[in-house]
């Protein structure tokens, strides 16, 4: 594992790798898209002549004859003077290719409610939603905040966005009235879509009445004009008059008549925050014509995607990058069958996921480490009772496999034959940057390895030198790549401070990685203060700011320590003021978890809060997080011979030792 100062050697969850390799079988070799080794080379003698080539199967309404302009590094151009409807290429593309019958999504409600939307009918829903919002004064270069469910309208209003040239900001639904508030003003979106709330965990969770508290912030000053609410679970809800319109009532004005523009190649597509080392997420930008050929490309050639046949199901949030490029813009753009589903694995019971699999005959199943470490839990008992037998590949995304999840993922849903995809990327990166492709790669359980065709990534040493193979280093992307973040909206300083100021023009990830002995790629983990919980980004600088917002609070220091489920969890330690009365040490725990949860987003939630007189401290002040981590983790305390008191690291990790003794 990775730390702040130290080496990176392995990732304690990918300890348990066997060496063992896993061909693709004869079989699905011969009927795979990529099959044909050559691609790789081909693709990096003349990486533009390969991306062209990808973003010539889209529609472009004025083809582009430029491929990349990199001549003001770090601000990359893909296809910049060709033109395209993002939207368009996702929809009216294959209704007019005759295959507006297909079914685009199968939706399945968490109460068990079902609708199923084809080609035509998504495009004609579209096509209404961008009259509507042209009517509610949304034009080419605004922004629009999107804080839904996993329902079809969260994909029908990013696609409408999309159509009218505009960019989207997805907030997920689990992120707290502040978090969204500060997305609304950083993007100074003018209109707000939600839903009075959605189905989790067999509750209504309510949306709406957090739109409301995030407006009413700062007074109720700022830059949204209205709010369009869709009704899902038909919760009470206040609506605003002058600014709240339900969906369903003001869409009845509107028909399915509306012809797609085509908008330049770099029109921004969209604004996804992100967790980054500071308190303050990033508003990662995405644009159209390069992230969409990029999207396409993974899509179709990472999950062996055969748009007729295949049922494919990524249990992503669109929240997420991975919702975005893999629910909404690969597959549809790809014309794709695929199953959106609302709620949560486990309700109403574990078996969920898997009837869901066997009702729709879902052949290519995308999902987390985390939850694949959940259902092993629970035991192979529960999928063992569905048949999965429709399933031809599994993909893994957000952390890195453990090789034991990945073989029961393999055995128990891929019925020891399916090729496991382990696809590496970031919301900056837009698309899977390193996987096997299935018909090519031996499989290696526990590492991502290969770059795409098209990809230049390595690893090199802290001072950017290459590092010999089964050596520790910082991954880094060396080309630029046609889905690439363009820059932090807002802020192209921190665009470039953060990712092109340690390696001059090269595109430093964040992440530790190590190459073996044949070259493959070995993700490490973060080398920042970034948190990888369950597969999403937390910053632990974010949540210590959260913390010492809090009254009783004087200091605090968030760490990520290793947990067997959800990759890492969130450990705080606090100090208290010693001069309140409002909190003790003894209900400081659930007081405080709760305070984080309600300031960032149930997902930030402490997993521990230890309450402690002191914190680590090196000479000159700095908190040394790393010995706070280990002591999380039970392990022996390191050195701690720079520690301006060495005696409070023992206090700490007798304490710590003794929790997780109890536990
Ligand atoms: O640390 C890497 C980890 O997730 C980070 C990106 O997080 P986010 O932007 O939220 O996007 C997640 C979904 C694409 C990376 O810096 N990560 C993602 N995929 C993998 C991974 N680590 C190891 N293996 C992966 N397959």
């Amino acid at each position: 594992m990775t730390d702040q100062n130290g080496t990176i050697e392995s990732h304690p969850l990918t300890g348990d790798d066997d060496g063992a390799t896993y061909a693709p079988s004869a079989e699905f070799r011969a009927q795979a898209n990529v099959n044909d080794p050559s691609v790789y080379w081909r693709a990096a003698e003349d990486p533009e002549a390969y991306w062209a080539d990808q973003a010539s199967k889209l529609k472009w309404t004025k083809p582009f004859t430029e491929v990349l302009d990199w001549t003001n590094p770090p601000f990359a151009k893909w296809f910049q003077d060709g033109e395209l409807n993002v939207a368009a290429n996702c929809l009216d593309r294959h209704v007019a290719a005759g295959i507006g019958d297909r079914v685009a999504i199968h939706f399945e409600g968490e109460p068990g409610d079902t609708r199923t939307l084809t080609y035509a009918e998504l495009t004609h829903e579209v096509k209404r939603a961008a009259n509507m919002l042209t009517s509610l004064g949304v034009s080419a270069g605004d922004r629009v905040a999107i804080y839904m469910p996993m329902i079809p309208e969260t994909i029908i209003a990013m696609l409408a966005v999309a159509r009218l040239g505009a960019a989207h900001s997805v907030v997920f639904g689990g992120f707290s009235a502040e978090s969204l508030r500060a997305r609304i003003d950083d993007a100074a979106a003018e209109l707000v879509i939600t839903a009075d709330g959605g189905y989790r965990k067999g509750r209504v969770s309510a949306l709406k009445p957090t739109v409301d508290d995030a407006l009413a912030l700062n007074g109720g000053e700022g830059s949204v004009q209205k709010v369009l609410v869709v009704q899902r679970c038909e919760n009470d809800v206040e609506m605003q008059e002058g600014r709240d319109l339900w969906w369903h009532e003001e869409i009845t004005a509107y028909d399915g008549e509306h012809t797609a523009q085509g908008f330049p190649a770099e029109n921004p597509l969209f604004i996804l925050y992100t967790s980054g080392t500071t308190g303050k997420p990033k508003g990662i930008l995405h644009t159209s014509g390069g992230y969409l050929t990029q999207v396409s490309t993974t899509h179709r050639d990472v999950f062996d995607l055969k748009p007729e046949t295949d049922v494919y199901w990524c249990t992503a949030d669109i929240g997420w990058v991975t919702g975005h490029s893999y629910v909404v813009y690969g597959p549809l753009a790809n014309g794709a069958t695929q199953v959106v589903y609302e709620g949560t694995p486990e309700t109403p019971d574990w078996g969920r996921w898997w009837s869901i699999i066997q009702k729709y005959g879902v052949t290519i199943f995308y999902t987390a480490p985390t939850a694949i470490r959940a259902c092993m839990k629970i035991g192979r008992q529960v999928p063992e009772q569905y048949d999965l037998s429709s399933i031809r590949v599994l993909g893994s995304v957000g952390e890195p496999i453990n090789p034991e999840a990945w073989r029961w993922y393999r055995e128990v849903v891929g019925a020891g034959t399916a090729p496991i995809v382990d696809t590496w990327w970031q919301t900056e990166t837009g698309a899977i940057m390193i996987s096997p492709l299935p018909g090519l790669t031996a499989l290696k359980p526990g590492s991502a390895q290969v770059p795409q065709p098209g990809i230049a990534a390595t690893v090199v040493s802290e001072s950017g030198e290459p590092v010999p193979n089964g050596q520790g280093g910082l991954l880094v992307v060396q080309r630029p790549w046609p889905s690439m973040v363009r820059t932090i909206w807002g802020d192209d300083q921190r665009f470039i401070d953060t990712y092109w100021s340690k390696f001059g023009d090269v595109y430093f990830a964040g992440d530790g990685a190590r190459l073996d002995e044949d070259g493959d790629v070995w993700l490490l983990g973060r080398v920042d203060d970034v948190m990888n919980v369950s597969g999403h980004r937390l910053s632990t600088a974010e949540i210590e700011s959260a913390l010492v917002e809090h009254t009783s609070v004087a200091e605090a220091a968030v760490v990520g320590a290793d947990d067997a489920t959800t990759g890492q969890a969130v450990v705080a330690f606090v100090i208290l003021k010693s001069q309140q009365t409002q909190l003790t040490a003894d209900d400081a725990e659930p007081a405080l978890k709760k305070h984080v949860a309600a300031q960032i987003g149930a997902i930030a939630r402490p997993r521990q809060v230890f309450v402690v007189t002191e914190l680590p401290k090196t000479r000159s002040g700095k908190i040394m997080r790393r010995l706070l981590k280990d002591a999380a983790e039970g392990k022996e305390i390191g050195d701690t011979t720079t520690l301006a008191d060495t005696a409070v690291m023992q206090t700490i990790s007798a304490r710590m030792r003794e929790e997780l003794g109890n536990k």
